[in-house]
């Protein structure tokens, strides 16, 4: 993992259905059509995807700080999903989930990566620049509710 962790107490597990209440609740603080209950379920039935959260432990507690969901399908990993919750974030846990998508994939011998993103999401869009991603193309009107382009974004996976 990366070793850009302000936080001293973020592990990077797999999601269960139990954490679902609190990524719902960052899903609707993060994105004007944020996905369902049941889309997150489909996630975590599917065999092909990954569903990882960014805990932040306490003595006290564990909360959800970000997540992300991404397919390991024709030799690629596809991100689907990723988001943090407002209040943490600028701290490096996006990035820790980045990190985190790359390992996995280079587990599974991938070495490609690949992602939509809104043309205007620029902090989204400088996340992933940071993570070697570049624009290889555009998708016409990708977004349904806001009729947006979709920058399409691939990085090798290296080591
Ligand atoms: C995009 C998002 C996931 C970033 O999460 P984060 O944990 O704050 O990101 P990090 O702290 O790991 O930032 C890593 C890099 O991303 C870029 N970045 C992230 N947020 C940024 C912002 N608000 N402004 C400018 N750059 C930003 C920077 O390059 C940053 O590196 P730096 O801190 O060294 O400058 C978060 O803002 C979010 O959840 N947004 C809403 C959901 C979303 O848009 N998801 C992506 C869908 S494609």
């Amino acid at each position: 993992m990366s070793d850009r962790k302000v936080f001293s107490q973020v592990t990077i597990d797999l999601m269960n259905k139990t954490d679902l209440p609190e990524i719902l609740a960052i899903e609707r603080e993060s994105f004007a059509s944020p996905w369902t209950a049941g889309m997150f379920s489909k996630e975590l039935d599917s065999a092909h995807a990954r569903c990882l959260c960014a805990r932040i432990n306490s003595e006290d507690e564990s909360v959800v700080g970000g997540y992300i969901v991404f397919w390991l399908v024709a030799g690629e990993a596809h991100l689907h999903n990723l988001a943090v919750k407002k209040e943490y974030r600028r701290q490096g846990l996006a990035f820790v989930l980045m990190e985190a998508m790359k390992e996995i994939a280079v587990e599974n011998k991938i070495v490609a990566q690949t992602l939509e993103v809104r043309e205007s999401n620029t902090e989204a869009i400088k996340l992933y620049r940071k993570c070697g991603f570049v624009v290889k193309g555009i998708r016409p009107l990708y977004y349904t509710d806001t009729f947006e382009d979709a920058l399409i974004m691939w990085a090798d996976v290296k080591k």
